[in-house]
């Protein structure tokens, strides 16, 4: 794993703005797995900037979204859908056909799951995914004590989870219960993961995740057997980490060829 450790949010999201570019200008048909909450707000405003601004171009990019509610509608203004349109391909030259969000509506969900996992192999498999954390460690909606070999499938959400997300339903009782999400073994078959953790509340979740024991428990912890995995932090989700020197003073004696 990769640490880098930011001041705040806004310089980390723009590293993480420029990996993600600098795949897709490497590879113009780059698959891209995308995440929602408050985490990568500020990566995909700098991908819609660096887009409008110059010659960043998503015309051949296909994308896959980690999760959806069951049950919600897309258009639903709480949807992890309408939240993609509104902060990211509303914005972008990506093509409609080739964006990819899990339907919540679906009535046969096995076969719809095990078709997400088909469409994101017959796509060339995800070039980059980027992911935020849950205070109780999930990446993803792969909720502590998931199978860290798990593919997509339906889950049940925490009351931890449920309670992170009543602003956008008037409240805990009105949350969905079950989402489909994208699994832990499918996340670590993308060829990179890029994990943005911002704020003291996730602290905890980012010291397990880098320093502790591989655990069901804290699902991020999987990425430690990711073989390219970069964790882009500000200080206060680093806070708890114990080797954060080490981190800082790798990251600042990167060789010139190794900087992002
Ligand atoms: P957040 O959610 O970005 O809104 O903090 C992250 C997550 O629960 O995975």
């Amino acid at each position: 794993m990769e640490i880098i450790i930011q001041p705040d949010g806004q310089q980390a999201s723009q590293i993480a703005a420029r990996i993600v570019a600098k795949i897709v200008r490497e590879k113009p048909h780059a698959v891209l797995g995308f995440a929602t909450g408050n985490t990568p707000l500020q990566l995909y405003k700098n991908l819609v900037r660096m887009h409008r601004e110059s010659d960043l171009d998503f015309s051949g990019v296909s994308s896959f979204n980690l999760d959806e509610y069951v049950g919600i509608p897309p258009a639903h203004p709480s949807s992890f859908h309408s939240y993609m349109w509104a902060h990211l391909f509303s914005h972008l030259n990506i093509a409609k056909e080739r964006i990819n969000i899990p339907d919540g509506l679906t009535a046969d969900i096995p076969a719809y799951c095990r078709h997400y996992e088909q469409a994101i192999r017959s796509a060339g498999g995800i070039d980059v995914q980027v992911l935020g954390i849950g205070t109780n460690g999930h990446i993803g909606f792969n909720e502590p004590s998931s199978s860290l070999s798990s593919r997509t499938r339906i889950k049940t959400l925490t009351e931890e989870s449920r309670l992170d997300m009543a602003a956008g339903f008037g409240g805990q009782e009105g949350v969905p219960t079950h989402v489909i999400t994208i699994g832990l073994g499918t996340i670590m078959d993308s060829r990179m993961c890029l994990l943005l953790a911002f704020g003291k509340k996730k602290a905890r979740a980012v010291a397990r995740t880098v320093e502790g024991p591989i655990t069901a428990m804290i699902p991020g912890s999987v990425l430690q057997m990711h073989p390219r995995t970069v964790l882009i932090l500000d200080k206060d989700a680093a806070s708890e980490l114990k080797m954060a020197d080490y981190y800082t003073w790798v990251y600042e004696h990167k060789p010139d060829w190794q900087k992002y």
